[in-house]
């Protein structure tokens, strides 16, 4: 049974952020770098975790996966966007449109696992140090990437699969610049609103309960850290607090588009920046500023880098 056949609309047109030209400019050259540096920053935590033996533990593991997911994040949309900007071309085959839908959720959906298994990881190293080698093996380290990855897919196959039953035969301009469920339901000529609602907001209320959880967990890990003020302790702060400005910048849009879908376009279209644009590149900004054990391998692989290409006249320290 083929639903997409009752469809009359087989493209969408993706209006963008802004119809101004100046302000489409200032989009186009503001994202393009950001994605720029998005791929570059991202590119070199995963070789710098890759190339450090002594970063082979669980915490950069999930660290590495992080960054494939954030440049995933960061691809989906984002690149068409960039172009559709210099080529005037606006427009999204249903097909497309539903094939962001799916990446986006498979992406966000993933990424929340992984932020929460991130969070298990800072947990237990903090609050249970002595059982850490046991709870957090890199079989557990392994299991818990495959289920992000597993979690993403079934989440982002819920919302196509309720996608794809939606009837579109009327106005086809998202006003957007991706495709997203809260965006492209309002253009279904249905009247399943109440379940179309509940199907945006479960994933506002997944998103949500998982800030909770995350929310909890990062009080307990700081609360343990300010009772037992070592050596490494302001080490863990920093590290605890940048994962949770991670967690924040990720999850409060997130949660705000979907808990009330029915906000102001103008809304929506500044939210969806904030973790398809924003998120992907704090990763590499926080964990290479912040992280002193990163920074120096990256300085360590600079130098190995430099030595091998001796032609190079520059020196860096
Ligand atoms: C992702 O995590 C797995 C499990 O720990 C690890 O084996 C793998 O190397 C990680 N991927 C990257 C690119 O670091």
């Amino acid at each position: 049974m083929d639903m997409n056949n009752k469809s009359i609309v087989s493209e969408f047109v993706l209006l963008g952020l802004s119809k101004y030209w100046e302000l489409q400019l200032f989009f186009f050259v503001v994202f393009s770098l950001f994605y720029v540096a998005t791929m570059v920053g991202n590119s070199l935590i995963i070789i710098t975790v890759m190339a450090n033996s002594h970063l082979h533990c669980p915490m950069y593991f999930l660290l590495s996966n992080l960054s494939i997911i954030d440049m995933s994040l960061a691809s989906f949309a984002t690149p068409k966007m960039i172009t559709d900007y210099l080529t005037g071309h606006k427009t999204i085959s249903f097909n497309g449109c539903v094939t962001q839908l799916f990446f986006l959720h498979l992406f966000t959906g993933t990424e929340i696992i992984l932020l929460m298994a991130m969070s298990f990881d800072r947990y237990i190293a903090i609050c249970k140090p002595l059982r850490y080698a046991s709870i957090i093996s890199p079989r557990v380290c392994v299991a818990l990437v495959v289920a992000s990855w597993i979690v993403g897919i079934m989440h982002s196959m819920s919302q196509v699969t309720f996608a794809l039953t939606l009837p579109f035969c009327g106005p086809s301009k998202v006003d957007s610049f991706f495709c997203d469920l809260p965006v492209v339901f309002q253009l279904a000529c249905v009247d399943t609103y109440v379940l179309g609602l509940f199907m945006i907001s479960t994933s506002g209320i997944i998103a949500l309960s998982c800030f909770i959880l995350l929310f909890n967990s990062y009080v307990i890990v700081l609360i343990t850290i300010k009772h037992h003020t070592s050596g490494g302790s302001s080490k863990a702060f920093s590290t605890c607090t940048a994962h949770f400005i991670v967690v924040f910048m990720f999850f409060g849009p997130c949660i705000f588009i979907y808990m009330w879908p029915q906000n102001s376009f103008l809304i929506e279209k500044v939210l969806s920046v904030f973790y398809t644009i924003f998120t992907p590149i704090l990763n590499p900004i926080i964990y290479t500023l912040r992280n002193q054990e990163v920074k120096t391998a990256m300085r360590r692989l600079k130098s190995k880098f430099l030595n091998s290409n001796k032609a190079s006249p520059f020196h860096y320290t």
